[in-house]
């Protein structure tokens, strides 16, 4: 059992392990293993074959993540598996007093996360839910200018999100085409979560859904008008299915798997000024005595530090398992965020804006 306010490891070190290591376990896992804060104590995986991965990491392998914990000392666990195993695996670990990464979404109905949720306080356990791009120093960055008022106030965003996912992403994972996978509860979750935290939060949802291209029982274009409760608008437009530049992991550089891209993918208008992102150019008129649109317009680079997105997110887990810090984003924001996202999926079922 963990002790809260504690890493019970060497020199402090918090005990973790990780459960799932397909295609963001893995990335975890090789964080896990060279990260000071933490000891990695064990990777379990349902199939066998990640044997070779916990091996090539120096840490120990399961099958099973109950033997797992019957047998390890652990403080926390790092939980990536498929969307719909969260609240089982999730309350298991809960009721081993094991503090939780959980990937995102928390769960996939708001009944669940409720209950993993009550688990976790029930246990007297922490959750980071995984919107790992609250660690990202552009968002960061955009965040700062947009909170600090450096735009004015914020009147719309325009987000695009298009990113050609292979045949062989739904076949290695094929609950990725039934219900609870699909690029709602996958991607675009990341998108209204960026818009949460970056603007404020979100009032209203209006989605357009199509699967017309691939044909899977889940989405493969989304479309979303969002209002937010200051009275600002935001537009989605996200696809899975067709070429472009216009990603947010592809222009961010985040995660390696990805094959880098140039260009802007939101552009956050404000009263005094605009920004893109991820280029964090600000457009903005420099002579107050000549604002309009017939008059020249000024930009302005703003800047980010440099940092590990996922790595920061780890760091902050194993702060959050030893009582340092509050959760950057807890069981309760991860719902918050599902919440949203269930009403652009709602939405797009059933053809009408839903309120949040
Ligand atoms: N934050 C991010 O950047 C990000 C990116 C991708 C996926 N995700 C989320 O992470 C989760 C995993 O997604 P993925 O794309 O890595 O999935 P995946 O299908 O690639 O990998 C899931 C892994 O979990 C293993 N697994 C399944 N059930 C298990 C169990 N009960 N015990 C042990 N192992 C089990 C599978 O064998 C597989 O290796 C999803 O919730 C997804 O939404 C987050």
């Amino acid at each position: 059992m963990s002790k809260q306010g504690s890493g019970s490891g060497k020199g402090g070190k918090v005990r973790l392990a990780s459960i799932g290591a397909g295609m963001i376990g893995a990335v975890h896992a090789r964080i896990l293993a060279r990260l000071d804060e933490c000891e990695y104590v064990a990777l379990c995986d349902g199939d066998a074959a990640k044997e070779k991965m916990a091996a090539e990491l120096g840490t120990k392998y399961y099958r099973d993540a109950r033997e797992m914990m019957d047998r390890e000392k652990l403080d926390g666990v790092i939980i990536a598996v498929p969307n719909e195993m969260h609240e089982a695996v999730g309350t298991e670990c809960a009721n081993r007093g094991l503090h939780l990464f959980m990937e995102k979404p928390i769960a996939t109905t708001l009944e669940s996360a409720d209950r993993l949720i009550a688990s976790a306080r029930k246990n007297d356990v922490r959750i980071l839910c995984g919107h790992h791009r609250r660690f990202n120093p552009l968002i960061n960055a955009a965040r700062d200018a947009i909170r600090s008022g450096e735009l004015g106030n914020l009147v719309g965003v325009s987000v695009l999100w298009c990113m050609y996912k292979p045949s062989e992403y739904f076949v290695v994972g094929d609950w990725r085409r039934r219900k609870g996978g699909g690029p709602i509860l996958i991607n675009t979750i990341h998108e209204i979560d960026n818009l949460r935290y970056v603007c404020g939060e979100i009032s209203r949802v209006y989605a357009e859904v199509s699967n017309t291209t691939r044909g899977f029982e889940v989405e493969d274009t989304v479309s979303v008008s969002v209002r937010f409760k200051d009275g600002a608008l935001a537009s989605i437009l996200m696809s899975d299915t067709a070429p472009s530049l216009w990603g947010y992991e592809c222009t961010t550089g985040e995660n390696p798997f990805f094959y880098p891209t140039k260009g802007d993918i939101y552009h956050y208008l404000g009263t005094k000024a605009s920004l893109t992102f991820p280029g964090l150019v600000k457009v903005h008129y420099a002579d107050p005595a000549k604002v309009g649109w017939q008059h020249p317009i000024s930009t302005t680079q703003l800047t980010a530090p440099k940092h590990d997105t996922y790595v920061e997110q780890m760091r902050h887990f194993c702060r959050v398992v030893k009582g340092e810090e509050e959760p950057r984003t807890s069981g309760e924001d991860g719902r918050r965020t599902l919440e949203v996202i269930m009403a652009v999926a709602e939405s797009g079922r059933t053809n009408r804006p839903i309120d949040v």
